[in-house]
This record gives C-alpha cells, structure tokens and sequence, in this order.
C-alpha cells in the first residue's frame, strides 16, 4: 500500500476577482495516509474550502489552480482527462458540504438521489440501485420508510444524513467534508461526527474541514491549521492540542467555539487579512502578540521536528 492516499504538493489557487487577485491558497502541502482523519483548521477566509474543493475539482472561474501537484492513489488528479475525473469524483471521492442542500435536489425524492449515484456510477437498473438505496440510507441512520421523502420533509440533519449516504454510497477512498456541521446545532454535530468515524474505521480517509479546533481535536489523528492561504502548523492532534507552537493555533485553542462559526476569534485581536494584498512577513505578525522585526520583514518556512511542523519565526520546541 503506499504511504499516502493523498498528497497535496505546492498547491497555489488564486480568484481573478474584478477588484484584485485573491491569492486563496499559497503554496499549502499536505498529505493524507490511507484510513487516516485529518482536520483542516483555521478561521472563515483562510483558504480550507479553495483547498478542499481543489482536490475535487470544483474550482471554477473566477478561480483557477495555478501551480502545485494532487496525487491521489498514484494518479496525478490535476492531469487526468475530464472523463477519467468523472469515474474518480464520487466513486473514489466523496465530497460533503456545509449546506446539504448543495448536493440534494430539492424536488425529488432522497431515494431516486440516491439510487442515481448506483445508476449512474455502476449502470445498475432502478430497482436494484433503489434496493442499495435503502441499505446505504439505513447505514446512515435513517429508517427505510424514509426513502420515499422529500429533502424538505426531513430536519437538517437527516438532510445532511442523506447527502453523506451519497457521498459514501461507492464506498469512496476519501471523504471530504467541508464544515459538514456547522448548520446544526451540537447534539445533531455530534451524531454526524460519529457518523464519520463509523466510516474511518471501515478504512475510508476523512478530510475534515472546520473553523473549530476543539471539535477536530477530538476526532482527528493529524490536525492543519490554515491561515491567510498558508498552512502555518501540522501535526499529530494531540500534540497540536497539547503544545501548540504557532500564537494563531494557541488562540484558536482559547477561543470559545460558537455555534455559528466565530465571526471573530477573542483570544485574538482583528480579523485575517484580506488575500487580495496579505501583510508582508509572517501574516499573521499584525495580530500576533509575539511579534518582532524579522516576523514583519521575512516570511517564516514551515519547518518540523519530528512530526511536527510550524511556519513562525518564534516557534520554540519543548
Ligand atoms: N468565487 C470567489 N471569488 C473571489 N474570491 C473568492 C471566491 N471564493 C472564495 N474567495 C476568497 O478566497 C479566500 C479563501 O476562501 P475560502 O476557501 O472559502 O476560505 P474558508 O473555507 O477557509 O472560509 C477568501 O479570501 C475568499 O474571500
Ligand atoms: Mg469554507
């Protein structure tokens, strides 16, 4: 088996906005091992959906992916033809968004959406694929009777529920799930986490994208932190929790979560910068409290010990 599933190399997506280019994500690697959960961390604006969605390809004008490598089980994702793509999305990745009714078509019934990822993706007649319907949608934990439902008579959480049944219906390598619980409220979050980790342990590859670190560090073996486009930390999660080396993920670790996603973190003064014009240096030097003279001049690489990997120029290693 190789080492990884996934790895990300040197991606660079910018946004061609009429008021300037946005620089989304700069440079960010990472990577992903077979079975494993990683968290993409940092506040609303970092970078983590340009990122994410990278990946799945659904970058689209005014944004492009201008530099890097997406290798995902040995094959080159940014080079494969538009028809090989169509066989890796959603039957190799599966992908889950914020709001489920990205995905679910308001107008038809969950079961035919369901059934249709079979047809399609396995060319399965209707009555069978409606069969595989049901078993995906009861795995999920939503009963069978439910199969003829329209999204709109469901709450938002079997809604996300469904969309998930979708993404996982193929039994993808990789999930990606992009703050797939930030619309519901916490007992509801905590289902559809467990529901994740169901999935983690039969081997699938979860990639979690959140603006709350206390709700990754719980779930995730290796936890990224993201700010202004740059990955600034990456490790172990427990090692993220329990020894923080940047001041961004110190201050999202104090920062109290909020239900609707902090506007504002408060252990951190001001807000990230805006990615049409970032500050010179380290990004994050006009709100870090640590910051000296060499943090304003020069641009910290990302640098690691052991597994372990911090961008700060005052990082200091116990
Ligand atoms: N379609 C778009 N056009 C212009 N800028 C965009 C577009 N989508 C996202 N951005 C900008 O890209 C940056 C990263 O956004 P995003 O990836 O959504 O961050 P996050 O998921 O961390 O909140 C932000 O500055 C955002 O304003
Ligand atoms: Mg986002």
């Amino acid at each position: 088996m190789p080492r990884y599933l996934l790895e990300i190399k040197d991606l660079v997506v910018k946004y061609y906005a009429l008021s300037g280019i946005v620089r989304a994500v700069d440079h960010v690697s990472l990577a992903v091992k077979p079975g494993e959960w990683i968290s993409v961390v940092g506040e609303s604006g970092c970078g983590k959906s340009t990122m994410a969605y990278s990946i799945a390809r659904l970058i689209s004008p005014p944004g492009k992916i201008v530099d890097g490598k997406i290798v995902f089980d040995g094959r080159d994702l940014l080079r494969t033809s538009p028809k090989e793509f169509r066989k890796i999305l959603g039957r190799e990745i599966g992908v889950v968004f914020q709001d489920p009714m990205t995905s679910l078509d308001p107008l038809r019934r969950i079961g035919d959406q369901i059934a249709e990822v079979y047809m399609t993706h396995l060319g399965m007649k209707k009555k069978e694929a409606i069969e595989k319907a049901i078993e995906v949608l009861e795995r999920v934990g939503i009963p069978r009777d439910k199969i003829s439902a329209y999204p709109h008579q469901m709450s938002g959480g079997q809604r996300q529920r469904v969309a998930i049944a979708i993404a996982v219906a193929l039994r993808p390598k990789l999930l990606i799930a992009d703050e797939p619980t930030t619309a519901l409220d916490v007992i509801v979050q905590d289902t559809i986490m467990d529901l994740l980790q169901s999935f983690k342990k039969e081997g699938t590859s979860i990639l979690f994208i959140t603006h709350d670190l206390a709700l990754a560090a719980e779930r995730s073996d290796r936890i990224a932190v993201m700010y202004a486009g740059k990955l600034v930390e990456e490790g172990p999660a427990e090692k993220i929790v329990e020894n923080p080396l940047h001041p961004y993920t110190q201050g999202l670790l104090k920062s109290v979560p909020d239900l609707w996603g902090p506007k504002k973190i408060e252990s951190i003064p001001g807000y990230p910068p805006d990615l049409r014009s970032p500050p010179p240096g380290c990004r994050f030097h006009p709100r870090c409290r640590y910051a000296g003279e060499s943090c304003r001049r020069e641009e910290p690489v990302l640098r690691c010990f052991g597994e372990h990997c911090v961008a700060c120029h005052r990082a200091w290693v116990k």
